[in-house]
């Protein structure tokens, strides 16, 4: 089985350059799609589950889906990272179905909707990195609460967010903390805040540097060039797909994500791992539309999520070529948990601020 953790993946895209799509996976198509796209590119594949994906799927079911992808691609480094863990517990449930990463994110208190202070974040990260290290798994942390630099608001569409209205400089990671952060709770990767959020609705225009601040990232990474940092909310909504749900029934004012360039932008600034949920989300669902709308006495559902599952393909392929992630699958030889677990204790895998 070639299960691989974040850090060791991450170490590979940062040693050669290249960035790591995170797909979140939804239901069985998403995942199908995700694994035929790395396979047909040569990628190695991080996939990501959110609690709520772990509720609506069902952790047993969540847990086989991940274990027949390893099994049908034994080829393939895959990486199974938690998406958004809120607490230790719920980081250490992840950790014993076997999640080979998790993230703490307490940018947010366990509510997930209350912006929390940089002590209470400090402490509940380190808590987990501790248990997870100990266990040779990877810990994802995040510094800076994602929300809208337009609005000032935290997007809600996908249930996550803060409540309310925070001021610029709580939306954009700090660099001088972002160090103290790292050295502080020793995680293996950095979500960072930069204008970015969930869901469809991130800006009002093609965003440019006052609502998508990429210089953020640059300063971070001057500060701290060894660590690998994470853009979440880094779907593009492209057009086209904006197009085919709304000329297939569908009801979605016009809205921008951030352009691929940018998300290339941030690679060559040390982001390694680049999150997409709501891309795959759109293709899926509006292929949906489309099928339904021609075949109007269809309800053979394979016949129904084929096309979509087909076009989720060719996105995650896209997203592979075009973050050089693609071909890199077969240079990668994969450490069990134990040999990393043996690595941190020995010192060898440093936090990466040190
Ligand atoms: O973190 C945000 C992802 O898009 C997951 O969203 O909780 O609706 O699965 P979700
Ligand atoms: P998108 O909503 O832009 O796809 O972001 C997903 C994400 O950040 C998951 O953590
Ligand atoms: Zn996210």
């Amino acid at each position: 089985m070639a299960l691989i953790t974040l850090r060791q993946l991450l170490d590979h895209a940062g040693e050669n350059g290249y960035g790591m799509p995170a797909f979140n996976i939804t239901n069985l198509e998403t995942m199908q799609a995700v694994m035929e796209a790395a396979d047909r590119t040569n990628s190695p594949v991080l996939l990501q589950a959110s609690r709520t994906a772990r509720k609506y799927m069902g952790d047993r079911f969540l847990q086989g889906m991940f274990m027949a992808a390893v099994q049908t691609y034994p080829h393939l480094p895959v990486c199974m990272h938690l998406d958004h863990g809120n607490e230790l517990g719920t980081c250490m449930e992840a950790m014993d179905l076997g999640f080979t990463s998790v993230m703490m994110d307490g940018s947010l208190e366990a509510d997930a909707k209350t912006p929390s202070d940089y002590d209470y974040n400090v402490a509940e990260t380190s808590s987990v990195v501790e248990v997870a290290h100990a266990r040779g798994i990877s810990v994802e942390g995040e510094l800076g609460v994602l929300g809208s630099l337009e609005t000032g608001t935290g997007e809600k569409e996908d249930g996550h967010g803060f409540e309310g209205m925070l001021e610029r400089n709580r939306l954009l990671t700090d660099p001088d903390e972002a160090y103290d952060f790292v050295a502080a709770t020793k995680v293996d990767a950095l979500a960072v805040a930069c204008g970015t959020s969930h869901g469809a609705y991130k800006f009002s225009r093609r965003p440019n540097g006052d609502i998508l601040a990429m210089d953020v990232i640059e300063k971070i990474n001057e500060k701290l060039p060894d660590t690998h940092l994470v853009m979440h909310g880094a779907s593009t909504v492209p057009q086209y797909l904006q197009d085919l749900i709304n000329e297939n029934g569908g009801d979605i004012p016009q809205t921008f994500g951030v352009p691929l360039e940018e998300v290339q932008r941030g690679i060559k600034s040390g982001v390694r791992k680049v999150n997409i949920d709501t891309d795959i989300r759109m293709a899926l669902s509006g292929s949906m539309r489309e099928f339904l709308l021609k075949n109007r006495s269809s309800f053979d559902i394979r016949a129904i999520l084929k096309p979509g599952r087909q076009r989720v393909v060719e996105l995650c392929i896209e997203r592979n070529e075009l973050f050089g992630c693609a071909g890199m699958a077969d240079r990668i030889k994969p450490l069990s948990l134990s040999q990393m677990a043996d690595r941190y204790a020995a010192g060898i895998l440093r936090p990466r601020a040190a």
